[in-house]
């Protein structure tokens, strides 16, 4: 096919990646992008199989079926609540795809490539390989296989950043002298140990900054593949997701209240001093049924929920809204509040609302609500621990303070749904369930969901 309508196709692809992100700015509007991003990968796809340097298509056609098997049964066997690590294993094959591709160029024109080229295949493989390595780490950290606790040793801020400054004189070396390959392969085992040696020093809590990290990472990568094949889509497409990525990861260290520099240098370090151990177990926990909670809630104008991981854990979301449309038809006006890393993944919690059929209007976001839960009846906490737990504002030695949270413990009476007094994500106490104005109910949060609907309808 000529090359113009295969460039045409790149154009259009490009285009729709551009709108499709724009889509994904809102719950509303987020499955429109996702399908307008869906037909631009495939156009992109299709102007690439078209090309005329395509000789063969064996190894396409078996990398295809191959590759869609393990696709379809990652989608379909990993749960919900298994996305960031899913989301670590693709970031870690994407990287290593992007280091294949440029070390394959690499072997084919090595001493005659010329200093741009040389310098994008660089970057390509040492991006690449550094993605490959650390999201293996991510990925080995959440899921419990390596150990979750940063760790340190002494010298390895210094130690890191002169492995990043060496690995960068190699690049510069080679883009100066591309015959060296020894050096080159030196280049890839540095981005290899770079990989494992950010990432190590990073705690298990904050892998989510990482894997977006990381996948800013693997968008430069590809959009220096793109150089390398001279493919315009890729650079676009490579440079979406590195801008996108990169945000991605300012927005959830604020989130989180954790230091970006520390993220992109890989040294967290020093894990501030938990919480008093015992703080909470002192006070009497308040503890009723879930007619209780049933009889509050009849009683309410106004409802905000706050749905947190344990909403996903219990599958929770469509009870969640059974209960919200019953209030509302009794005239209980309804809020969510959506913590930014409420939930295991980013927008974890949007999906399952939206799944459920929660009308988007009825969703605010941290800063949008804040200041409501104090004019509120009731605040209903479903399966969130962290993201409510008032020592981030209150206790400079717990480790999520300065975190923003949810001011549920404002409201005038808060009823949480969990299973226990366990901790949650962070591993620490939190005062909100000892707090006078606090009704706790034990138990799976969808059972309590259901039997407080039956109750009040009773
Ligand atoms: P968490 O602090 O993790 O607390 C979840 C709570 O849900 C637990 O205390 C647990 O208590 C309860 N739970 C679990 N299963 C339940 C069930 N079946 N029914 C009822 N309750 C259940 O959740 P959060 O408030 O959403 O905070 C998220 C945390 O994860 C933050 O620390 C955040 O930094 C971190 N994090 C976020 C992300 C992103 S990007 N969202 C990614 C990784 C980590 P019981 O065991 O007593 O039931």
């Amino acid at each position: 096919m000529s090359v113009s309508y295969i460039e045409a196709l790149y154009l259009a692809a490009s285009v729709l990646f551009i709108l499709g992100l724009r889509g994904l700015s809102s719950p509303e509007t987020a499955r429109r992008g996702m399908v307008l991003a869906e037909v631009g990968m495939f156009l992109a796809i299709v102007g690439t199989l078209l090309h005329r340097d395509i000789i063969s298509y064996e190894w396409i056609i078996a990398g295809f079926v191959i590759g869609s098997a393990i696709g379809t049964a990652m989608g379909l066997l990993i749960p919900m609540t298994k996305m960031p690590e899913r989301i670590a294993l693709s970031h870690a094959f994407g990287g290593l795809a992007a280091a294949l591709v440029g070390i394959s160029e690499y072997y084919r024109h090595g001493a005659e490539l010329g200093s741009v080229k040389m310098a994008a295949i660089g970057f390509e493989v040492l991006l690449g390989s550094l993605t490959f390595t650390g999201s293996l780490m991510a990925f080995g950290k959440l899921q419990g296989l390596i150990t979750g606790v940063p760790v340190t040793y002494r010298f390895q801020n210094v130690s890191n950043i002169s492995l990043v400054v060496v690995t960068l004189g190699i690049v510069a070396y080679l883009v100066v002298d591309p015959s060296r390959y020894p050096v080159f392969y030196t280049m890839l085992g540095s981005g290899f140990c770079l990989g494992v040696l950010l990432v190590l020093p990073i705690g298990g809590a904050d892998m989510p900054v990482v894997i977006s990290l990381l996948n800013s990472y693997a968008g430069l990568a590809a959009a220096s593949t793109g150089f390398v094949l001279s493919n315009n889509v890729l650079i676009i497409a490579g440079a979406l997701d590195g801008a996108s990525g990169f945000l991605l990861s300012v927005i959830m260290s604020k989130a989180m209240n954790r230091s970006f520099t520390n993220v992109v240098f890989g040294a967290f370090g020093a894990v501030a001093e938990s919480a008093a151990a015992g703080a909470t177990a002192a006070h009497a926990v308040n503890e009723g049924t879930d007619a209780d909670a049933a009889t509050v809630l009849d009683n309410a104008q106004s409802l905000i929920v706050v749905p947190g991981y344990g909403m996903a854990v219990a599958q929770a979301q469509h009870a969640v809204r059974d209960l919200t449309r019953l209030l509302e038809q009794r005239g209980t006006t309804i809020k969510y509040a959506v913590h930014p890393v409420a939930g295991r993944m980013p927008g974890h919690m949007n999906v399952l609302l939206a799944e459920a059929d929660v009308p988007y209007d009825q969703l605010y976001d941290l800063d949008a609500i804040n200041d409501e839960f104090a004019k509120t009846d009731v605040a209903l906490v479903v399966g969130a621990n962290d993201v409510v737990n008032p020592a981030a504002k209150t206790n400079p030695r717990s480790p999520i303070y300065g975190m923003p949270v949810l001011n549920v413990d404002q409201a005038r009476t808060v009823i949480v749904l969990k299973r226990s007094m366990n901790p949650g994500f962070a591993g620490i106490e939190n005062e909100l369930f000892v707090r006078p104005n606090t009704l706790m109910v034990f138990g799976d949060a969808k059972t309590t969901l259901n039997r407080i609907i039956a109750a009040l309808k009773r």
